[in-house]
């Protein structure tokens, strides 16, 4: 079975990202043939500045090796290493009804939130069926926003070997429910664009600052506490051993536990927790030439995939 999934080259990563993704990534890297890119082609629909999003890149590269993409189980590469995907999305095109673009949610939530309508920002969907089915890929572990875009994948992947011939693959999507929303600081969903998050590769005084920036309810020290309507009980349940998370809900219901002791212990947790991941990171990065080196060669373990699929569709359509 081969796994395949795409990550938007987008910043900082947080808590969020790492249970939501990372983590859940690194997971299915025993369950098959594993594929990983950075969906560089796809950022630049949101126009970003080119300098941010090669530095992009090469973080989120980082952030992943460092938190468990094991680059023996997993071709881990660049989109943009395999220009084909943007050939594959051409003649994808060319079988794509127009309104099944039109009727895509995160097109018209990028337009709502005041991106400028290009079409590369209208075939997105394309391109990221282009990316599935460009290595047969059985399986797309996807976040739920992501959903519709499988839905649109199936129906060109099935429009096309309607018109050319059993050619490719059809994906199954795999949107893994038990995955619980992160809350940020505030109690919303953790997220950049709330500007709510925690870091996990922050500095000590980064990420304590944002730990201490957790909204709470304003019971004083002696008082106790409901920890089931806390953000930082929240927060400290997603990692804590169950011996930990006992010993804290102890502490909130029987008083003279404040939240600034509730906050150190979660900062401290998440320090520790991270520390080998964060030991890595400075490894790899110490390294300049690693990431580049590493996308390469990966980039083009998966253009020789790539091309197995493209002589076959070529020769389907009448191209050379
Ligand atoms: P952000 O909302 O910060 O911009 P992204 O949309 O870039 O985050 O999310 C990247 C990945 O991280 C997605 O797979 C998404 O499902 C996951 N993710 C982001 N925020 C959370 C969260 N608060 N809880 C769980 N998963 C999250
Ligand atoms: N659109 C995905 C996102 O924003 C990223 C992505 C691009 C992707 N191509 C993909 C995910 C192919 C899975 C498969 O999260």
């Amino acid at each position: 079975m081969r796994i395949l999934t795409g990550v938007q080259p987008s910043g900082i990563p947080h808590l969020g990202n790492y249970f939501g993704a990372m983590k859940q990534v690194c997971a299915l890297q025993e369950k098959g043939e594993s594929f990983l890119f950075i969906a560089d082609y796809h950022a630049l629909t949101t126009s970003p500045d080119p300098k941010t999003l090669r530095q992009n890149v090469v973080n989120l590269a980082l952030d992943f090796i460092s938190c468990g993409v094991d680059l023996d189980k997993t071709i881990f590469f660049r989109q943009s290493d395999v220009p084909e995907v943007c050939e594959l999305a051409w003649i994808l095109g060319t079988v794509t009804p127009v309104g099944l673009l039109e009727r895509a949610h995160s097109y018209k939530d990028k337009l709502a939130k005041g991106f400028a309508a290009n079409t590369g920002l209208f075939t997105y969907p394309v391109l990221m069926a282009a990316d599935i089915l460009l290595y047969s890929s059985n399986l797309v572990p996807v976040g739920k926003d992501q959903k519709q875009h499988l839905e649109i994948t199936r129906d060109v992947a099935i429009k096309f070997n309607n018109a050319y011939g059993d050619i490719l693959t059809i994906p199954e999507g795999y949107i893994p429910d038990e995955v619980a929303i992160v809350p940020g600081t505030d109690g919303q969903k953790m997220s950049k664009s709330y500007g709510n998050t925690i870091p996990i590769f922050g500095t000590e005084k980064e990420i304590k600052k944002a730990v201490m920036n957790i909204v709470t309810d304003c019971k004083g020290l002696e008082e106790p506490k409901d920890p089931d309507k806390c953000n930082v009980f929240a927060i400290y349940k997603l990692f804590a051993t169950p011996e930990e998370v006992r010993k804290m809900r102890e502490n909130y219901l029987g008083g003279n536990y404040g939240y600034g002791h509730a906050k150190l212990a979660l900062f401290e947790k998440l320090w520790t927790t991270f520390e080998p991941m964060r030991k890595r990171r400075a490894e790899l990065a110490a390294d300049p030439t690693f990431v580049e080196r590493t996308l390469a060669a990966n980039g083009e373990r998966a253009r020789a995939e790539a091309d197995k699929l493209m002589r076959k569709v070529r020769r389907a359509v009448g191209l050379r």
